[in-house]
């Protein structure tokens, strides 16, 4: 039996666990730092680190009692290394450092983006290679070429905003709380469509060829806030958040068809914040039977949002192919492995 720790502490949640095999949960904790980050509509990065700082002993000793386990059985520590705030990683990366030093437990350093959707090992045995990647979060809307474990290649990004940004954001001029998307969504499903209504909001970039393939969201905001300015209060709240949900889905279905196209692969992985959204879900379930692709997402929302889980689940892998670093390692913000060693 092979027990690995994950340390995760690359944006606002502060999160550890054990996982047994790379694939069984022994422990997860996650501190999320929402409420500390609401009153800014964002996540501010020195009090990100001090909250990582503050926390990230304790969910460890919590993680370790919890566990039965002494440092002594642990294989290894993953730790998220890149992208995300440097100071938060830092955190997080430390702690690792401290550990490894003391019993001498091997480190192994995890592209956070890779371990969102490695996640899905957690709850099935994982679909052969290559994969689609689609990650969708408040940071990220993106779509990899997922060959082997640390081999990803980007086959598709976002222009300006991210997915879970444009939720934050159209949630920001509608006065509703931070993070949107979870209101959003509620608001959205609340909305009875009457037959034949159409939307208010033009459709996302317009097609340019087979093989291009992004993502962009700031068009959509904007239009939501001119859409806005032309009408009287009470806004329709519910309505608004129905189209834009619905514009927003439209790329993302549009892209992943458009890669499976041009690459072939027809296994998709989509994981980050933004798969927590049932409509979502359900829309990517019908796309995957009418286009006959196999589809894989994270059924647990914990294992959507930022988690220590999943750093452990693909430090596993990383493990087994021997991936150490030294304690001297770097973190970065930076999405690629190669640009930080
Ligand atoms: O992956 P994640 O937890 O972390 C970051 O990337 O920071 O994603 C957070 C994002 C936020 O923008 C949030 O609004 C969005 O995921 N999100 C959702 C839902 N729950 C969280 N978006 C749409 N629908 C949801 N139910």
């Amino acid at each position: 039996m092979v027990y690995g720790l994950g340390i995760e502490s690359s944006c606002d949640e502060t999160s550890i666990a054990i996982v047994k095999d790379g694939k069984d949960l022994i422990s997860l904790k996650v501190y999320s730092q929402i409420e500390t980050h609401s009153p800014y509509r964002g996540v501010v990065p020195e009090i990100a680190s001090r909250a990582h700082l503050e926390k990230i002993n304790s969910l460890l000793a919590v993680c370790m009692e919890e566990s039965q386990l002494s440092y002594a059985d642990l294989s290894y520590i993953a730790v998220t290394g890149y992208p995300g705030l440097v100071g938060s990683l830092m955190i997080g990366a430390q702690l690792a450092r401290c550990i490894s030093l003391v019993h001498s437990i091997p480190i192994v350093l995890v592209n956070h983006l890779e371990a969102h959707l490695a996640v899905i090992g957690l709850e099935k045995d994982l679909p052969a290679f290559p994969w689609l990647g689609v990650l969708l979060s408040g940071g990220n809307s993106s779509i990899y070429f997922y060959k082997g474990f640390g081999d990803l290649e980007l086959l598709a990004d976002t222009l300006d905003d991210s997915l879970g940004e444009a939720f934050d954001k159209v949630s920001a001029i509608l006065k509703l709380p931070y993070p949107g998307g979870p209101t959003i969504e509620k608001k959205a499903q609340a909305y009875v469509r009457p037959k034949g209504e159409l939307s208010p909001f033009p459709k996302l970039l317009k097609e340019d060829g087979p093989d291009s393939i992004r993502f962009s969201y700031s068009g959509l905001k904007t239009a939501v806030l001119y859409y806005l300015k032309s009408l009287t209060e009470p806004f329709p709240i519910e309505k608004i958040s129905y189209y834009f949900q619905k514009t927003a889905f439209e790329l993302v279905v549009r892209n992943i068809t458009k890669a499976i196209e041009t690459t072939k692969i027809k296994t998709v992985v989509a994981a980050g914040g933004v798969l927590a959204n049932e409509t979502l879900r359900s829309l990517l379930e019908e796309e995957s039977l009418k286009r006959s692709f196999q589809l894989h997402y994270p059924q647990k929302k914990i294992y959507c949002t930022d988690n220590g889980a999943m750093v452990a689940c693909l430090g596993y892998h990383l493990w087994k192919e021997k991936k150490y670093v030294g304690l001297d390692f770097k973190v970065s913000p930076k999405r690629n492995f190669e640009q930080i060693l």
